[in-house]
């Protein structure tokens, strides 16, 4: 970490800490190794957890006013490297923030330092149509490149030396983290893997941050994720696509604490919030399909879907009900990269978190296969599948035309005329290996490919036996929920 830095007084400082570190570390490991491998929970219906009441007005507030991420950049030096770029604002924000884009708020740190953080909705929200959906997944989020070179462009703007240390704070942790978040593909999120490299520099039981690791860190070529939408949450008894989130879900959603927050008791004022949060999350409807709908082929896809999908995807509408069910991978056949890393690997991270804060009330338990979602609001959130390597719906349904190598054609969710009303999702082009090759750089960017590992689009093949018009029916129906 931190080779390729500009060095600052405040750098040197850091470095010898550094070096120092890892002669101690050297000299006295003489711990045996954590096993790294894992016993991943059978498939079939996923318990409730008691979960704490919450204020969602005041969870929305917190949300997009709080510092629970405890770093960013100085807000002068976030302004020049902004410019004149158009930002998406949101509405009913407080007056520091209201003119940020949606994804930052506005906070002073204790020496004074007016910083802008990012909040949750940096992958929890999304433009559809022209509006910020708080909730949606943001599949257009770009990953691909190394997070460090913006902070480090952004640092060339500071000349204060407290606004210094604020940014040295930040930068720090996104150079320790950037080797595991870079992903090939636009829309592809790293979360997961985010999270095991913070655990890896930091201590469970006092929460300090280490320069160097003290887990085994994890993989620089991270399973890539589609971010789910947070109106599942209503319905859902565990977190996550493996299930592995039980007990107490606003805790566990603090975990994008582990980035910047480095004390137990600045942990414990954000859990007082915490719940409420929760309670905003799960206060969220799914938006509404803008489009027109033929209503009697939604009722024959209604009775094909309760025959067909129903037993792992639930009902909908008057007689509302959801299983919560882990799909065991042999039943399911999608692609077990993300079921894989827990199994093989996720030893030191279960053990670290079940020590740490964040394990106090909660229980990590990853599946031997996938949770089936709540469908709600499905229509806007493609690509498909917890890996998103099925472009649209209609896709899932027949895994015959499933495409090997695609582009996204939309850059964002805009525009009317990117989406696919049709097949549901987001237009997209398919691609040849050899074309591949003539693309230049922020083509590749758009390239999925299914050959990569983690990338598979195979699976989930429950729509296949169906004819052409029942698919059909079962698409129109998916637009109601
Ligand atoms: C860097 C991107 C990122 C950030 C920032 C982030 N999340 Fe997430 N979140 C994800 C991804 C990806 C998943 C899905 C992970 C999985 O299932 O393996 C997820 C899952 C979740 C889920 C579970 C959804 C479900 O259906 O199981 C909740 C709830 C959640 N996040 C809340 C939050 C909150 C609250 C914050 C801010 C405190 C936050 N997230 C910050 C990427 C992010
Ligand atoms: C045996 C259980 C099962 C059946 C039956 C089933 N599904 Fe699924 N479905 C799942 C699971 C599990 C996932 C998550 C798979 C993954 O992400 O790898 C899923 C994912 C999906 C997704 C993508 C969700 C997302 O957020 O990307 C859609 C859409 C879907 N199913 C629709 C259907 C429809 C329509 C039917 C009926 C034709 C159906 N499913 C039948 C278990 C099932």
């Amino acid at each position: 970490m931190n080779t390729d830095r500009q060095s600052r007084p405040l750098r040197h400082a850091g470095l010898l800490v550094l070096i120092l570190a890892v002669g101690a570390c050297t000299s006295e490991s003489s711990d045996p190794p954590l096993p790294r491998a894992l016993t991943l929970q059978a498939a079939g219906p996923i318990p409730a957890s008691p979960q704490r009441e919450g204020d969602a007005a005041r969870g929305r507030e917190a949300l997009l006013t709080e510092n629970y991420v405890g770093c960013g950049l100085p807000a002068s030096a976030w302004r020049q490297l902004q410019g004149s770029t158009p930002i998406a604002t949101l509405s009913g924000r407080n007056e520091a923030s209201e003119n940020l884009p949606y994804f930052l708020n506005a906070v002073t740190d204790d020496d004074g330092v007016d910083l802008v953080v990012n909040n949750c909705l940096s992958c929890h929200g999304a433009t559809l149509f022209g509006e910020v959906v708080i909730g949606l997944g943001n599949e257009f989020a770009d990953f691909t490149g190394n997070p460090s070179t913006a902070v480090e462009r952004a640092g060339l703007a500071i000349s204060d030396m407290a606004e210094a240390a604020a940014w040295e704070r930040y930068a720090d942790r996104i150079a320790a983290i950037s080797p595991h978040v870079q992903m090939p593909t636009i829309g592809s999120n790293p979360a997961n893997n985010l999270t095991f490299a913070l655990m890896a520099y930091r201590d469970p039981d006092t929460h300090a941050w280490s320069d160097t690791p003290l887990l085994p860190l994890p993989t620089q070529q991270p399973p890539p994720v589609s971010v789910p939408p947070w109106w599942r949450m209503k319905k859902k008894h565990a977190m996550f696509n493996l299930g592995e989130g039980r007990g107490d879900h606003a805790r566990y959603m603090m975990a994008a604490s582990m980035m910047c927050i480095d004390e137990l008791d600045e942990l414990q004022a954000i859990d007082e919030y915490a719940p409420d949060i929760r309670a905003y999350i799960t206060s969220l409807e799914p938006p509404i399909w803008p489009f027109s709908i033929d209503t009697g082929l939604a009722e024959k896809g209604q009775t094909i879907f309760e025959q067909t999908c129903s037993a792992c995807h639930g009902r909908y509408g008057e007689t509302s009900e959801y299983p919560n069910l882990l799909v065991d991978i042999e039943v399911l056949g999608s692609d077990p990269a993300l079921m894989e890393q827990a199994r093989d690997t996720g030893g030191p991270w279960v053990e670290w978190f079940r020590r740490s804060y964040y394990g106090k009330n909660t229980q990590v338990l990853p599946g031997s296969g996938y949770v089936a979602p709540p469908l709600d609001g499905i229509w806007a959130t493609g690509p498909y599948l917890h890996n998103g390597s099925v472009p649209t719906i209609a896709h899932v349904l027949d895994s015959s035309t499933r495409p090997e190598i695609w582009m996204s054609l939309a850059s964002d969710g805009n525009d009317r005329a990117d989406y696919d009303t049709e097949r549901l999702g987001w237009r997209y082009k398919p691609v040849t290996l050899e074309q591949t090759e003539s693309l230049d750089s922020n083509e590749l960017k758009r390239i999925y490919n299914t050959n990569r590992h983690g990338h598979s689009n195979s699976g989930h093949r429950f729509g296949d036996a169906l004819s052409e018009a029942e698919r059909a029916a079962v698409v129109e129906y998916l637009k109601t929920l």
